[in-house]
């Protein structure tokens, strides 16, 4: 039997819980989750709790030695939207934590997931969830727009790399926009005060008018990337145009 292994940050909730279930489904796939909550019991389902605030912690996990693996994949998903507000009223820890969760955490996670699997002769993915606010400047999301356009060019740049370096199995490296998906990040923004962030408006009409994807639709179309890398040849990717 082949089998997968999937490392997947921000299993407790949203995106990453979906995409944890959805993948938990084949029986051909075993799934390593990293967070700070954990809501999801399975016999190929493993949790370790990590805060990925904390760089002590984050640079503690260690990527294991697999030998049966058929396909090692690394999905950096958690992410933190923080506080929605305007250059010159945000809290400077706000800022810090959500460079460290949607930044630090995935460059030093897609480091260290090299690192251990360079000499690995089989499939390698990377796939970290970005946002079309990392392409696009949006009012009030300043640390979040910056910390996406981060991972963007550190996926791109070891993709390039990976090209060069790697001649028989090189990690195949993505960062994708998931759409707009109706999980807690998207009721934070919905709650946000209108003097913080004059568009708040236009989110809650995209839930009322039902414009919303499932975490579940969201993890599916995922799943379509990792099940055929090789058919897509960018590294920016958005799950509405796939
Ligand atoms: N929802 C959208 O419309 C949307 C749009 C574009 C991009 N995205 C991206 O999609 C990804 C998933 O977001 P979501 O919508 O599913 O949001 P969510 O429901 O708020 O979930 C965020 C996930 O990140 C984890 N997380 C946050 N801070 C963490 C920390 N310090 N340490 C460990 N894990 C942490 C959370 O796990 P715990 O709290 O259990 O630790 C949770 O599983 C994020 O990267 C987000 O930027 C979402």
């Amino acid at each position: 039997m082949t089998m997968n292994y999937y490392y997947i940050t921000g299993t407790g909730k949203g995106i990453g819980k979906a995409l944890a279930l959805h993948l938990l489904e084949d029986k051909e796939n075993y799934v390593v989750g990293l967070s700070r909550n954990n809501a999801i019991k399975h016999e190929r389902f493993e949790f370790i709790r990590v805060d990925l605030n904390h760089f002590d912690e984050l640079n503690m996990f260690q990527f294991i030695d697999i030998r049966d693996a058929d396909k090692i994949v690394l999905i950096n998903n958690a992410g933190m939207i923080g506080q929605i507000n305007h250059v010159g009223s945000i809290d400077n820890v706000s800022i810090y934590n959500t460079f460290m969760v949607n930044s630090i955490a995935p460059a030093i996670l897609m480091n260290n997931f090299i690192k251990a699997y360079r000499n690995y002769s089989l499939e390698k993915i990377v796939l970290t969830i970005s946002s079309g606010a990392g392409r696009h400047a949006i009012e009030s999301w300043a640390a979040y727009c910056a910390s996406k356009a981060a991972i963007d060019m550190f996926s791109l740049v070891a993709d390039v790399e990976q090209k060069i370096l790697s001649a028989g199995y090189p990690f195949k490296i993505f960062s994708v926009a998931p759409g707009i998906v109706d999980t807690q990040m998207q009721t934070q923004i919905r709650n946000t005060d209108k003097s913080n962030f004059s568009s708040v408006d236009k989110f809650i009409d995209y839930k009322n008018n039902k414009q919303l994807s499932s975490p579940e639709k969201t993890a599916e179309l995922l799943c379509k990337i990792l099940q055929n890398p090789d058919k897509y040849d960018e590294v920016l990717l958005d799950v509405r145009e796939i």
